[in-house]
């Protein structure tokens, strides 16, 4: 937290306890680096949901394949921390690529509970359908599944013998939670699994508390990183929040007649970027004064 003083008042910048890079983040990017040593290397998709990040890979020599198809024989795949459905890793095998698994290991315990409650129940994973993770979770469970987002989509459903429902890791708890009880009603028999990650809830939690004090709140991640919209969403409930990727998006006028700032950013936002708009809100608030 910093104080800064304007005749006397404080102008705060209140920073969540719990922000930016996640485990499985951190260590999907460890493992491309590492692999990357050797030469040759590509990830299926942009390793993270960061630009900035994306960038900074590419000079070290991992390149961005968007399919299977631009991978060659011989070349080290990455696959991401979101992990991809089964079919990848068996197309990948047959042309002699080789697989550096970086699936966060909290979205491979969603794809094992997937594909297990799969062989007796229809399976429902709450989340963004169009999403790489829930993506490749449905791959896992295979055609007896389907994801549903909102609480309308699942009021929608029909009526199900036995039923087991999932989360996307990075799920807002309470829209989980409402589609959970809403299933109640559409089976005679619910298997819950709650696959939210603690590092997601954490995040949630502790922009949530920060958001409650402050008068404006800045979320900082990638524009295309559902994790960073779900903060973003969270933090708008409670105060007027800004989402930015970098500092020089900052603009002066956000802090006009504003006694304190919050901060926080999504699970693929590294502490460089968290410093570079620390730095520069610091800046904006001295010169308030
Ligand atoms: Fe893994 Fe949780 Fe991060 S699922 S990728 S540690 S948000």
């Amino acid at each position: 937290m910093l104080y800064v003083t304007k005749g006397g008042q404080l102008l705060n910048i209140v920073r969540a306890e719990k922000a930016g890079f996640c485990f499985g983040v951190e260590r999907a990017i460890e493992l491309a680096e590492k692999t990357s040593a050797s030469g040759n290397t590509v990830s299926l998709g942009p390793l993270i949901h960061n630009q900035q990040v994306v960038d900074y890979l590419k000079e070290k020599g991992i390149k961005v394949a968007d399919s299977l198809e631009e991978v060659k024989k011989g070349q080290q795949l990455v696959i991401r921390s979101h992990g991809v459905p089964p079919f990848i890793y068996n197309e990948a095998r047959d042309k002699g690529i080789n697989i550096v698994d970086a699936t966060c290991p909290f979205v491979q315990k969603a794809q094992k509970l997937a594909a297990k409650s799969s062989k007796d129940n229809f399976v429902i994973v709450v989340g963004d359908g169009d999403h790489p993770e829930i993506k490749g979770i449905l791959g896992w469970a295979g055609k007896n599944s389907r994801a549903v987002e909102t609480l309308e989509e699942a009021k929608q459903l029909p009526h199900y013998s036995s039923l087991a429902v999932l989360a996307q890791t990075t799920q807002a708890k309470n829209n989980f939670l409402k589609i959970v009880e809403e299933l109640k009603s559409h089976t005679d028999n619910l298997v819950v699994h709650n696959t939210i990650c603690n590092a997601t809830s954490e995040r949630q939690d502790s922009a949530r508390k920060v958001a409650k004090e402050v008068s404006v709140m800045l979320v900082v991640g990638g524009r295309n990183s559902s994790n960073t919209r779900k903060l973003g969403t969270i933090c708008s409930e409670e105060t007027k929040t800004y989402l930015i990727e970098t500092a020089d998006e900052l603009q002066q006028n956000w802090f006009d007649d504003v006694e304190n700032v919050g901060l926080t950013a999504g699970a693929s936002t590294p502490d460089w970027i968290i410093e570079e708009v620390f730095i520069k809100c610091q800046k904006l608030l001295k010169m308030k004064i």
